[in-house]
């Protein structure tokens, strides 16, 4: 008897892959779901089923329509809107289909007919976790391509997927804070101290106003629309406040989540732990779809923001020198507390016959008060910059009454949502500590960089987002953020673009150098096997993407993934487990063990 079952139990494992069907189903073969079908859940979902276009197709001729495709075109660059909207995501190449030539973008569909690309052709506008249960089970049920999107601010196309079914997040905005949580099941109810529950579908700007109304503050990004449960926390989260506690992911004490089989789980420290290390990390749509996440907040406090900027002609070879001191600096400023940005621009135009180079910095640094001292800190980065040959050097100290006040006159000041609807590739890299700590290394960390070519206004961002806690986190929380985020100084980065006219080739040669030539001298400066990119905020082609984004924690990322959806109902673009799709996850390739390949 136990032999038999042996043998059933491993014929299962050995054919596995056959519980799945190869490709998923689409519109126009038999096993597409009927009128009826959807109808049923639509019905089931309180009629929030929409059968979707892109949102540029009201100004295609076939579908013009005068009053709305103003409004779109108004629209077009606001975050906010583009969140709330299931025909659309924030990058507009995301919401074309290339290699089907197909697109929807407001430049140029006026005279043309509008391509469906890759926007989900369903979206269910869910409004509570049963809503979302109904859905799981009836895309797993039909086998459809299922996509999650809660913003749509993915950079690498993982909110939108071609012949999907969506689950739009965005309408799920509650928000309670707790004095003193206890996580499910916690042994001896044991208190993690105030936190806050957020629904899936709550908002950067809406999180931080929640919490600021009650004098706290919680670790999340700089951004008005970025979503706080979805894509972020769940690829790690990154925060201008990082070096004082950390990454977001390091704060979140509880996941509640819909899973492949459709049953609601709660993953902590003290129940589904693999899934509650997984999803602290390991990426956005690849687990399940997480319907709230609970996480800690902390007293507000006052703050020093420093800015320093320095710029000179971009003749000037000495720019470099300063830009290395720049780096020099960093460890020992993100050691007294500093995080924060900047942003270099080695040939911004002034004039028909003046360009400069430029670097600006502004650093935060929570709980300090005294000027003189935050001075201090920089004293030796401005008098190094003082004595480099006809540079420019300005700095200013803003003393700020609290991290509320930050984040919003200063990080989110201007317009009340992000600058969005363009076409945008990115390309980047983590560096660690201890490169900036070593001459040779920072020598060779602005020769690579230098050596990209920078076009006029073409800039790069530096984030000082790691160190101190996040560092100091490593030792503390056994998580799946890339381990090169510990080692973390700097996390740099440049976009690519492309008009909406461009060819297929054209994009494709911009994206073949950035993946061939560019990212591979990004590599170079620590080498490829060591550090590794930033899983939200890398290149949509990300060679040998495993091991970039999550380094010796993929294995087991993998591991879970098969156990916690071992038919890939969710697949995510440069996600766990997407290597045993196509691109657009519409068919499986050759089912893989754990592969650590280059794949493209
Ligand atoms: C203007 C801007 C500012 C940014 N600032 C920061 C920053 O300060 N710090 C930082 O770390 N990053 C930042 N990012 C990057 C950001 O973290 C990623 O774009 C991230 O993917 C956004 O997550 P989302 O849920 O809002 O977006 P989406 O594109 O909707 O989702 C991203 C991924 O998560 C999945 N997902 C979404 N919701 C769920 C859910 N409930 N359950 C399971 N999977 C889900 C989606 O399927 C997709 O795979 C910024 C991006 C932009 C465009
Ligand atoms: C969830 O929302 C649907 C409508 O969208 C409603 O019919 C249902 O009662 C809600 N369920 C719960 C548990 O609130
Ligand atoms: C779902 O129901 C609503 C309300 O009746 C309707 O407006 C909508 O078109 C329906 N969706 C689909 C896909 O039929
Ligand atoms: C235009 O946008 C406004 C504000 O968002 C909205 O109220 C209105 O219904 C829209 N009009 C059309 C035709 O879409
Ligand atoms: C679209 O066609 C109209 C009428 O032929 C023309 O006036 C208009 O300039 C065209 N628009 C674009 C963007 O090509
Ligand atoms: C936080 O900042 C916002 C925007 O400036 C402001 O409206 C709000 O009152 C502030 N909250 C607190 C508690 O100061
Ligand atoms: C927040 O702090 C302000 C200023 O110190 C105070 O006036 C206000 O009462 C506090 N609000 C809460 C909810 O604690
Ligand atoms: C510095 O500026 C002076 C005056 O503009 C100029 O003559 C000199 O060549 C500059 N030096 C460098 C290194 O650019
Ligand atoms: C730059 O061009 C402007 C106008 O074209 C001219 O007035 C100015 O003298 C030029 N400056 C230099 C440094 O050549
Ligand atoms: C501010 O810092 C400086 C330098 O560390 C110190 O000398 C001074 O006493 C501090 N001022 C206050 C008010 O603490
Ligand atoms: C640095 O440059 C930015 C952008 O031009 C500017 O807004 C800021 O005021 C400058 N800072 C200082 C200290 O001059
Ligand atoms: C490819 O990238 C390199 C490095 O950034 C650059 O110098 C070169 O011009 C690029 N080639 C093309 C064809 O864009
Ligand atoms: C594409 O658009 C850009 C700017 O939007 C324009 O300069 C260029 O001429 C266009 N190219 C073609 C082939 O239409």
């Amino acid at each position: 008897m136990i032999k038999k079952l042996l043998i059933a139990l491993l014929s299962t494992v050995a054919t596995g892959s056959q519980w799945s069907p190869q490709c998923r189903c689409l519109p126009h073969e038999s096993c597409w779901p009927s009128q009826q079908e959807w109808s049923a859940l639509n019905n089931t979902i309180g009629h929030k089923l929409a059968a979707v276009r892109p949102v540029a197709s009201v100004c295609s001729t076939q579908e013009f329509d005068e009053a709305a495709c103003k409004n779109v075109t108004e629209l077009w660059t606001n975050s906010v809107w583009r969140s709330s909207q299931p025909g659309a995501v924030q990058w507009e190449n995301w919401e074309a289909w290339p290699e089907r030539h197909q697109s929807c973008y407001i430049e140029t569909v006026q005279n043309t007919t509008c391509g469906q690309g890759r926007i989900s052709l369903y979206s269910a506008e869910v409004q509570n976790v049963s809503d979302i249960q109904f859905v799981v089970g009836f895309a797993k049920k039909h086998n459809l391509r299922l996509v999650i999107k809660n913003t749509g601010h993915d950079f690498l196309g993982r909110s939108t997927a071609p012949e999907s079914l969506q689950i739009l997040t965005y309408g799920m905005k509650d928000i309670q804070l707790v004095d003193d949580f206890v996580p499910m099941g916690a042994s001896d109810n044991k208190a993690e101290g105030p936190a806050v529950h957020l629904a899936a579908g709550v908002q950067l700007e809406e999180l931080y106003l929640a919490v600021g109304r009650h004098n706290r503050t919680v670790i999340a990004g700089a951004s008005h629309s970025v979503g706080a449960a979805g894509g972020y926390i769940q690829g790690g989260g990154h925060s201008p406040f990082g070096a004082w506690k950390g990454l977001a992911s390091d704060n979140a004490l509880e996941f509640e989540v819909v899973t492949a089989n459709g049953m609601v789980v709660i993953a902590n420290s003290y129940q589904n732990t693999d899934l509650f290390w997984a999803l602290r990390g390991g990426g956005g749509g690849t687990f399940g779809v997480v319907t709230r996440v609970t996480i800690r907040t902390f007293p507000d406090v006052p703050v020093i923001a420093y800015n320093v900027n320095m710029t000179t002609s971009s003749t000037n070879p000495q720019f470099w020198d300063a830009w290395k001191e720049w780096h020099a600096s960093i460890p020992s400023l993100n050691d007294a507390g500093g995080s924060g940005y900047y942003y270099t621009l080695p040939n911004l135009p002034l004039s028909a016959n003046m360009s400069v180079s430029t670097l600006m910095t502004v650093l935060m640094f929570p709980e300090k008060t005294n000027v003189t001292e935050v001075d201090q800190l920089y004293l030796p980065l401005i008098s190094k910059l003082r004595s480099t040959t006809n540079l420019t050097v300005e700095k200013k100290a803003l003393p700020l009454p609290s991290i509320n006040s930050t984040v919003f006159d200063l990080l989110l000041a201007g317009p009340q949502y992000d600058s969005t609807g363009n076409t945008a590739m990115l390309a980047s890299r983590l560096y660690s500590k201890d490169l900036l700590k070593s001459r040779d290394g920072r020598a060779r960390l602005a020769k690579a960089w230098k050596s990209i070519g920078w076009a006029p206004g073409e800039a790069m961002v530096g984030h000082v987002v790691a160190g101190g806690a996040v560092a100091a986190n490593g030792d503390k929380i056994d998580s799946a953020v890339n381990p090169a985020w510990r080692k973390t100084a700097t996390h740099l980065l440049f976009s690519k673009s492309w008009d909406a006219n461009a060819t297929l080739a054209e994009q494709k040669a911009i994206i073949k150098n950035m993946t061939e030539v560019q990212i591979p001298i990004l590599r170079s400066v620590e080498g490829e096997n060591n550090m590794g990119a930033y899983v939200n905020e890398a290149s949509g082609y990300e060679p040998g993407f495993q091991r970039s984004f999550w380094g010796t924690n993929y294995p087991r990322l993998y591991k879970i993934k098969q156990k916690w959806d071992p038919t890939g109902l969710f697949i995510a673009r440069k996600g766990v487990g997407s290597e045993d799709w196509d691109d657009a996850g519409l068919c499986m390739t050759a089912k893989g063990t754990c592969s650590m390949e280059f794949d493209y």
